[in-house]
C-alpha cells in the first residue's frame, strides 16, 4: 500500500532560474514542504516567493564538517518531512542526479520505505559545458570522473576521447572547500601528465549562473594548471590527445567502410 507522503526530487539548472524546467517549478509550487540546496541567495528567494514552506539545506554544512556526515543528516531531516505525510519537494542545483549524493540516498531511502518517488531531470554543468564549448560526446567519446574518485581509484584513461574532471577546485578535500586554496591540485595534475603531454591545453570551465552573464572559459597548456584558476565551481575539460585507433577487422564484418563510420559520427 502506498502512504500518504511522497517526494519529488528537482534541479534548478545552472542558470537560475531559466534553466529550471515548467515540470519542476510546478513540484516546487505544489509541494506541502519544500527543501533546496542552491547556489545564491536570490535563487533561495525565488523559491521562497513561489513557497512560503521552503527551507535551505544549507545550514547542514559546517567548517570542518565531513561532507558525508552533512549529507546523511539532510537526507535524515528531508525523510522526516516525508514521513510524516507531505509531500515534499527538493531542490539540488544543476541536474540534481548529477554528483549530488543526498538525492539518490533521498529516492533509495523513501522508496523502500514504501513512499512514491520520482527524480526530474535538470540541465548539468556537463550539459552547459557541451554548448559552450562546442563538443559533442558522440564524434570523440567522452569520459566523466569526479576529480578526487580520478585519482583515488586509478581509472584507466582513454586519451583519445575527451574527459570531464568535476570538483577540480575540492580535489582531495572531503570538507566544505576553503576558497583559493587547493593544496592537492598538483597531484591530479602530476596524474594528468602521466596521461598527457605538458604542452597539452586543458579547458577550466565555468557555466554562466545568472542571467546576461557570460561562461568562462580559461585555456591553458596541462603544465600551466595552477590552483588560481580553478574555483569550487570549476569543471576541467580535457580534449583527445590523438583520434581513436578504427578497428578494421570489425568495420569489414559490420560490412562498413571509413566514410560509412565518419558519417555515422557526424549523424543523428
Ligand atoms: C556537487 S557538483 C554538482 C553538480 C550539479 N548537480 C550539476 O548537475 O552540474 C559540483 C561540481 O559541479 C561542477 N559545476 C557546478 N557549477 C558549475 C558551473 N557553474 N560551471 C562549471 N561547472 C560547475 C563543478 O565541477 C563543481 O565542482
Amino acid at each position: 500500500m502506498t502512504k500518504s507522503g511522497s517526494l519529488v526530487v528537482v534541479g534548478s539548472g545552472i542558470k537560475f532560474p531559466s534553466h529550471m524546467t515548467t515540470e519542476a517549478q510546478l513540484c516546487i509550487e505544489r509541494a506541502d514542504k519544500l527543501f533546496f540546496l542552491t547556489s545564491s541567495e536570490a535563487a533561495e528567494q525565488w523559491l521562497v516567493e513561489r513557497n512560503a514552506a521552503g527551507e535551505s539545506l544549507d545550514r547542514f554544512y559546517a567548517k570542518g564538517k565531513r561532507r558525508i556526515d552533512t549529507y546523511l543528516e539532510m537526507v535524515a531531516h528531508v525523510l522526516t518531512a516525508v514521513y510524516a505525510g507531505n509531500h515534499v519537494c527538493v531542490l539540488f542545483y544543476g541536474h540534481p542526479g548529477i554528483f549530488v549524493w543526498p538525492s539518490h540516498e533521498l529516492i533509495r531511502q523513501a522508496r523502500a520505505a514504501g513512499f512514491p518517488t520520482v527524480m526530474l531531470p535538470g540541465i548539468s554543468a556537463e550539459d552547459c559545458l557541451f554548448a559552450d564549448l562546442g563538443i559533442d560526446p558522440a564524434r570523440e567519446g567522452c569520459q566523466s570522473y569526479e576529480a578526487t574518485d580520478f585519482l583515488v581509484r586509478n581509472r584507466q584513461i582513454d586519451t583519445s576521447a575527451g574527459l570531464v574532471l568535476w570538483q577540480v577546485g575540492v580535489v582531495g578535500n572531503l570538507t566544505p572547500p576553503t576558497p583559493g586554496a587547493v593544496p592537492s591540485l598538483p597531484l591530479l595534475k602530476n596524474a594528468l601528465l602521466l596521461l598527457y603531454d605538458p604542452t597539452h591545453l586543458v579547458y577550466i570551465y565555468e557555466a554562466a549562473q545568472v542571467q546576461n552573464q557570460a561562461s568562462t572559459v580559461q585555456c591553458v597548456a596541462l603544465a600551466d594548471l595552477n590552483e588560481t584558476l580553478v574555483t569550487a565551481v570549476s569543471t576541467l575539460y580535457i580534449p583527445p590527445a590523438q583520434p581513436a585507433q578504427i578497428n578494421l577487422d570489425m568495420l569489414q564484418k559490420l560490412g562498413l567502410s571509413i566514410d560509412d563510420i565518419q558519417f555515422s559520427e557526424t549523424s543523428g
